[in-house]
């Protein structure tokens, strides 16, 4: 398929599909009790998935060692295009010891079931805290990304995949928006300039107000929550897609938006994340990227415009798709309305500045995050959701 009419090429050029054909598909599922197996934890299901649809292209796989060792020293792949964060299936010793290279793994879910398949081309060793510090800028094993990495397999298995079949999303169906159906909506609606926004957290009017100044100057706003795998403490993404909806409403106009999962894993890898949450939404058709306040990170592991800087490492045109940098957001009480420093000649005691930890906080308090900091619906709904009777702040 050409994408010449699309506002971006996907990154590397095409879009790749590894979803099996029916015909493939029907070969694999004869094969399937004779074919050596690898069960994949939650993230992996996400990676294979990503990888299939074509969110992550250009991988037609997950990484051999030139492609990974690459990726974790200088930020590219082996052909020199950028890419940030390894997509990697780790597995132990006992469990890659058996398997032939040049022969076809069956990866089935965590529930034992036939998913996809992988042509296994290289088994290979890494080194995890080398990872961990490139990648994750720590080697802090209570970073949650560093962690899933010490915890995870040391043998990495190589090789293209075939998702066996693109089945529906059980619990968000109607948001299941793969890269090649965006960009035909985004055709559709001749939208030329596509923002993508990233988040994992209920929206409240900081991202509000950065996406609608974004607004201001594309054509259309991709809001594109992660509902892949995130940490304990996050909030859930039924409840978060409930807060989305809600937003779309009665805030947002919805001929500019169009509400879509992401079904990738939080890594938390801060400004090595913002390159490739970028990437991926170009792939999705997005030809901005909204990069705000410590963007994927966690704790301070990261400086607040550390994920804004790493875009300098490179030349725009190796990235194609634009960062669109937004300093932190606050509510003024001196102009009465969302600001930053940029915008706004309040004194600090003049800004209402709220982090999901401490909305997260008020909440089991059972008092509502005033409306300076989240739309009363979404609080409201994030309250419900936490079953707290709750008063007003
Ligand atoms: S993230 O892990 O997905 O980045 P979050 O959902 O909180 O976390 O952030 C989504 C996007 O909004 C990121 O680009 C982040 O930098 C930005 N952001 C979050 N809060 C603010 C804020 N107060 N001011 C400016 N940008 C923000």
């Amino acid at each position: 398929m050409s994408y010449h009419l699309d506002a971006i090429a996907p990154h590397g050029g095409e879009l790749v599909n590894r979803v099996a054909t029916p015909a493939q598909k029907e070969t694999f599922l004869s094969k399937a009790d004779f074919l050596p197996r690898v069960t994949l934890d939650e993230r992996a299901v996400s990676d294979l998935e990503m990888i299939a649809i074509g969110g992550f292209s250009p991988l037609t796989g997950f990484m051999n060692q030139e492609d990974y060792d690459r990726t974790v020293a200088e930020m590219r792949l082996a052909n020199g295009v950028v890419w940030s964060i390894p997509i990697t299936l780790s597995v132990t010793e006992e469990v890659a010891a058996p398997l032939q290279v040049g022969g076809v793994v069956r990866l089935d879910n965590p529930n034992g079931e036939f998913i996809g398949v992988l042509e296994l081309s290289e088994k290979y060793t890494y080194d995890k805290k080398r990872e961990a510090i490139n990648v994750y800028r720590t080697d802090d094993a209570k970073h949650p990304g560093v962690q899933v990495v010490y915890n995870q397999g040391s043998v990495n298995l190589a090789g293209d995949i075939w998702l066996l079949q693109r089945d529906s999303h059980p619990h968000f169906p109607s948001y299941q928006i793969d890269p090649a159906a965006s960009r035909q909506m985004f055709r559709d609606k001749g939208w030329k300039t596509i923002v993508g926004f990233q988040t994992r957290n209920p929206i409240h009017r900081a991202h509000e107000y950065i996406q609608k100044c974004a607004l201001e100057t594309v054509d259309g706003l991709f809001l594109h929550p992660l509902v892949g795998a995130t940490k304990e403490d996050d909030i859930a993404a039924d409840v978060r897609m409930r807060c989305y909806e809600i937003l779309m409403e009665h805030y947002y106009p919805i001929d500019r938006v169009i509400l879509a999962i992401n079904p990738a894993a939080m890594r938390y890898a801060g400004p090595r994340e913002a390159i490739f949450h970028a990437l991926v939404r170009k792939n999705y058709g997005c030809t901005h990227f909204i990069v705000g306040r410590d963007h994927a990170g966690v704790g301070d592991y990261y400086g607040t415009y550390d994920a804004q800087y790493i875009f300098d490492e490179f030349a725009p045109g190796e990235l194609g798709i634009v960062p669109m940098m937004f300093e932190h957001a606050f509510y003024c009480k001196r102009t009465k309305q969302m600001a930053t420093t940029k915008t706004s000649p309040s004194k600090p005691e003049e800004r209402v500045h709220l982090s999901g930890t401490k909305v997260r906080e008020m909440l089991r308090r059972g008092e509502l995050p005033p409306p300076e900091f989240s739309r009363p619906e979404v609080a409201a709904e994030l309250a419900r959701a936490m079953s707290i009777p709750t008063v007003l702040a």
